[in-house]
């Protein structure tokens, strides 16, 4: 069984870009729909219900316009407290990144383990730097210990990035310096840090290049290749893969300022896309 319709792609403004290029990566006959909630970011500063509210009419704002036969939530602080309430708000597969993202750390830790640099702890544990509300919802401790990983999980908060990533500085003294001092909150025995926040791959060298001063032999992990993976997965289990050799339409949507996610796409998508290609739609609150 095979179905041609656009896999659907939200987040609360640019930083799913990360996502969606690496689901573009991973499955190029699939055609996708990208929502960025421009006019409501950020979500990171925002409380549960709230972000929970927005991500149900995110959902349904797709379904509206892209005929969707799939979600995949580009947001880490939406992942973290809105997966259930979009399982129940939309009749088809929801994939967040929280759960790919905690497994791609899981990895990296078995990798350190067989590798096992001397400056590192027999039991390193596992860190997420996020947004307030990612770390505030203890997600990423949840599925990690859900699978069984016996070390306490730390979350930093980490609110400074998300602007720098927008801003362009991800290189030089002043992303160094405000991630030296989030970095102040790490764990000794801290062996990999996951990028609980799709802005943060942006600063993933710079963030590598702290961490490796703060705690030599640490890893650092993004889960956006981990969530196109399962999303390819989570496809092929429902039997919704896209028609062989099918030719992929990607269309993006915004809730505002079309022209802002056209100036950030090429750090965030690596391409260049065209402002007046960009749709601005109303966000759809309820379900009728
Ligand atoms: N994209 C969001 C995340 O991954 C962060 C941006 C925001 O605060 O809205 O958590």
């Amino acid at each position: 069984m095979t179905d041609s319709r656009p896999i659907g792609v939200f987040d609360s403004g640019v930083g799913g870009l990360t996502v969606l290029r690496a689901l573009k990566a991973a499955l190029p006959t699939e055609s996708t729909v990208y929502l960025g909630d421009t006019a409501r970011v950020p979500y990171g500063t925002r409380s549960a219900q709230t972000v929970i509210t927005y991500a149900v009419n995110n959902a349904r704002t797709l379904v509206k316009h892209g005929d969707i036969k799939a979600l995949v939530v580009a947001c880490n602080t939406v992942s973290a407290v809105a997966i259930e309430a979009l399982r129940d708000a939309v009749s088809m597969p929801v994939i967040g990144v929280i759960e790919p993202g905690a497994e791609a750390a899981l990895q990296a830790l078995s990798v350190l383990h067989s590798v096992h640099p001397s400056s590192m702890p027999s039991s390193p544990s596992i860190t997420v730097l996020g947004t307030q509300g990612t770390v505030r919802s203890g997600a990423y401790a949840r599925v990690l210990a859900l699978r069984g990983h016996a070390q306490p999980t730390a979350a930093i908060a980490c609110p400074l990035l998300v602007p720098l990533a927008e801003e362009g500085w991800t290189t030089g003294d002043v992303p160094a310096l405000v991630i030296d001092r989030y970095l102040q909150a790490l764990p000794a025995d801290v062996g990999v840090v996951i990028l609980g926040c799709t802005h943060y791959p942006l600063l993933k060298d710079v963030i590598a290049q702290r961490l490796a001063i703060h705690r030599p032999g640490a890893m650092v992990v993004d889960g956006a290749a981990a969530t196109a993976a399962a999303t390819a997965a989570l496809l092929q289990e429902h039997g919704l893969c896209s028609p062989a050799g099918a030719t992929p339409i990607h269309r993006l949507l915004v809730t505002d300022a079309p022209q802002q996610m056209a100036a950030l796409a090429p750090a965030f998508l690596g391409e260049t896309v065209d402002p007046s290609s960009i749709e601005l739609v109303d966000v759809i609150f309820d379900a009728s």
